[in-house]
């Protein structure tokens, strides 16, 4: 079965029942996603599949058959809203993270901070107490640097 993953098509041999989760750690292995709950609680293992932030451990990899998956791993490590988490200290223990980074690039432009917080309701954090991710993510997008990242900095 394949998809296309960060950019470059990708084959994979898993069962099409497999987790697009279990497949992108263990097949592929991206371990960028993290799992939490494993019951799509979390929002920790969040990615984009055709734009749209899904939480890849509710998702049968026979689903992404064709489609566009984006992972952290596809940001390239220096997207600016990752050096702006580190530098609002919007990451601890960071199990949140990429999942928390994945669901922001969604976000329209100029967004509020009720926008944040409700792009962001379905991701959980247990260290931050969520203001310093919010600080972060609305001054990435306060920046205009967003324009058109997620598909400029894939890597290939
Ligand atoms: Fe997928 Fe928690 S691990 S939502
Ligand atoms: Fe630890 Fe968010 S930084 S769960």
């Amino acid at each position: 079965m394949q998809f296309n993953l960060n950019g470059s098509d990708v084959e994979v041999r898993s069962h099409p029942m497999s987790r697009l989760l279990d497949v992108l750690r263990e097949e592929l292995m991206l371990t960028g996603s993290k799992e939490g709950c494993g019951e799509g609680e979390c929002g920790a293992c969040t990615v984009l599949i055709d734009g749209e932030p899904v939480c890849s451990c509710l998702v049968p990899v026979s689903q992404v058959a064709g489609a566009e998956v984006v992972t952290i791993e596809g940001l390239g490590g220096k997207h600016p809203l990752q050096e702006l988490f580190m530098n609002e200290v919007g990451a601890q223990c960071g199990i949140c993270t990429p999942g928390m980074i994945m669901a922001a690039l969604t976000l329209p432009d100029d967004p509020t901070l009720d926008d944040v917080k409700t792009a962001l309701a379905g991701n959980l954090c247990r260290c931050t107490g969520y203001s310093a991710i919010y600080r972060a993510v609305l001054k990435w997008k306060k920046a205009e640097v967003q324009s058109g990242f997620v598909d400029a900095e894939v890597q290939s």
